[in-house]
């Protein structure tokens, strides 16, 4: 356990790596890791279960307002679970499918206001690592530590499409490729706090790290900032 609380941003696009590093960091560190694309996903899920188009903006933004898409987090050794008003929805929203619904509607101001208060409300006054698209910009712009994580769109689609084989999936490696290049263009294009680099976000491309390097060079950016951590 730290003396000092951390708070550490990690933003960057799709398959990035954000998730499966940002968990092994935060475990390394002994600190919660609360991925917020899962929170988004939660409410995408939400807006196709009630078969509501994600492109319909008042839709969505009402069913969020109205309390019919509680979005929870909860922890099960450290590791997040997401819940969608009370169900245990983790491995639901992780189909494409619920990635693209999720990247809709995250286009939506009021959703994403929603969404940031939660964040907000869950890292209070614990040692955090976030990580998304707007944490360094918006969530938490006073993070001492930011980093913003990216690769080629070829290093990426090609993680996400191994990931996918590894899941026992189908995948077709252009159509990875070219659905990676129409949701970076849809988070980076939005009006409302798109996916940008904060101008203190350390920038890390790991297009040629393995899992191992891309590791420690975060690692080497939060002790940089905080001291070795025990
Ligand atoms: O990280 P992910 O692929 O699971 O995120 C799903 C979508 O949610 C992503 O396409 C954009 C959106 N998102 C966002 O707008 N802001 C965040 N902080 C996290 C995710």
């Amino acid at each position: 356990m730290q003396d000092k609380l951390l708070s550490i941003a990690i933003d960057g696009p799709v398959s990035a790596g954000k998730s499966t590093l940002s968990d092994a960091v935060a475990n390394h560190l002994g600190i919660l890791h609360l991925d917020t694309g899962a929170m988004y996903r939660a409410v995408g899920l939400c807006a196709l279960r009630k078969g509501i188009p994600p492109e319909d903006e008042q839709r969505v933004v009402d069913m969020c307002l109205n309390g019919h898409a509680r979005v929870d987090v909860d922890y099960v050794n450290q590791s997040q679970r997401t819940l969608l008003n009370g169900q245990d929805v983790s491995e639901d929203i992780r189909t494409e499918e619920v990635g693209f619904a999720a990247s809709t509607v995250s286009r939506y101001p009021d959703v994403r206001k929603y969404l940031v208060e939660r964040q907000r409300e869950i890292a209070g006054k614990t040692s955090i690592l976030m990580d998304g698209r707007d944490i360094g910009t918006v969530v938490l712009p006073n993070a001492p530590v930011k980093i913003f994580l990216t690769a080629s769109p070829q290093a990426r689609a090609k993680r996400r499409y191994q990931q996918l084989l590894r899941q026992g999936r189908e995948a077709d490696f252009d159509k990875v490729l070219v659905d990676l290049i129409a949701r970076d263009k849809q988070d980076a294009g939005r009006k409302a706090d798109p996916l940008r680099q904060a101008e203190d976000a350390v920038l890390l491309d790991t297009s040629d790290m393995d899992f191992e390097s891309s590791m420690r060079a975060i690692l080497d950016v939060v002790e940089a900032r905080y001291g070795k951590q025990q």
